[in-house]
């Protein structure tokens, strides 16, 4: 039997909780599928900073390095919004995606049947959307130098940011964006504002050079982002995969995310480079962050959390049987009508996070052994 290392990190607010469930599902898992998981745990964000005085301690990057694969929950929280820039919870986010080369983020937005209606947008126009953002992740404007905040001689302060891309940063998140694509609806949309920024420019240039020497046979298409986010809302169903850089598929993320109805429901994946045995260092995550205003009252989705340790099973540990029966697990028990707060509709039956993770647990059951 192999032995899947996994680092398990749920930071602050609800990523506790929601890392709480997702346990019970990765323990389900080493019960009756016969897996074993060598799983370690570890602190970050605020709950690292609390017991270490930072957001993340050497040794827990260090065994973020060494494990096969890294389930994170979420970071940050009204009580460390005070702290310097370099303490904040945050960092240990952006330190382990940075430490650990993690370039290529995955977030895939997908709307289940059972949830059309939870969506802002009219069903018609998101029923079966299948769309998957790439995200740059370890460059651009949240890590380009020059950066900080200094004094200028009449007084004033200056903010400053660096949005900077390298060719070679370009062309390896632009080959991940084109090997995905090729899997799915073999479209890719990239994305930048090549009208005002010269690193805008050059990610076309890029891409495109990218598109015509390796992967002519993906169809490629440009866009400003602001017409991308104005698109992704009026018809959202022309895209496949999406790939920009990474402030804007942070933002653009969120509001694909939104398309689906709930933020709850999201999981994301970050690779790095293969290494020689074409294995990559990983995290898996929720887009939703630690939503400190519902935080420890046992009310949040545990669900993304959930479907991040599903992508991890399929991305990382190569178990495609066991990813599908988790979420098709999760698939029934939304059709089956339970809903947390966040994705609550009428005629629905509401539950909590614990309770969402009994009944998941008795889908897995069900589905793998036909009993309820
Ligand atoms: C995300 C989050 C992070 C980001 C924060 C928590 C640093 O918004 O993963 O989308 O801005 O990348
Ligand atoms: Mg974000």
């Amino acid at each position: 039997m192999t032995t899947h290392s996994l680092l398990l990190l749920a930071g602050d607010g609800i990523g506790i909780e929601t890392m709480r469930e997702t346990r019970r599902i990765i323990d389900w898992f080493q019960q009756k599928r016969d897996l074993k998981f060598n799983i370690e745990e570890g602190l970050v964000g605020g709950s690292s900073y609390d017991a270490h005085g930072t957001p993340l301690t050497d040794e827990t990057l260090a065994q973020a390095q060494q494990s096969g694969a890294v389930l994170f929950g979420a970071v940050g929280g009204v009580k460390w919004d005070d702290l310097p820039f370099h303490l904040k919870p945050e960092q240990g986010l952006l330190r382990l995606r940075k430490e650990m080369q993690l370039f290529a983020n995955l977030r895939p937005a997908t709307v289940f049947d059972a949830l059309v209606d939870a969506s802002s947008l009219k069903p018609h126009l998101v029923r079966g959307l299948d769309i998957l953002i790439v995200r740059e992740l370890t460059g651009g404007v949240y890590f380009g130098q020059p950066r900080g905040i200094e004094m200028l001689p009449d007084g004033q302060q200056r903010g400053v940011n660096t949005q900077v891309y390298t060719t070679n940063e370009i062309v390896r998140v632009a080959r991940a964006a084109f090997d995905l694509a090729k899997k799915r609806g073999n479209k890719v949309c990239s994305v930048e504002k090549s009208n005002v920024m010269e690193s805008g420019a050059l990610w076309r240039k890029v891409v495109q050079a990218v598109h015509d020497a390796e992967y002519p046979e993906v169809e490629l298409s440009h866009m400003y982002a602001d017409n991308c986010a104005m698109q992704l809302v009026r018809n959202p169903k022309q895209f496949d995969v999406i790939v920009t850089d990474n402030l804007f598929g942070d933002l653009l993320s969120d509001c694909a995310a939104m398309l689906t109805g709930s933020l709850g429901m999201l999981p994301s994946a970050s690779l790095g480079a293969p290494d020689e045995t074409g294995k990559r260092k990983a995290l898996y995550e929720p887009v939703h962050g630690s939503a400190p205003d519902i935080a420890g009252k046992n009310v949040a989705n545990p669900l993304a959390t959930i479907m991040s340790f599903a992508m991890c099973l399929r991305y990382s540990f190569g178990l495609i049987p066991e990813a599908d029966l988790l979420e098709k697990a999760v698939k029934d028990v939304l059709s089956r009508g339970f809903r947390t707060a966040d994705i609550m509709q009428d005629d629905m039956q509401k539950v909590s996070t614990s309770e969402m993770g009994d009944v998941l647990l008795k889908a897995l059951e069900a589905l793998a052994f036909g009993e309820f």
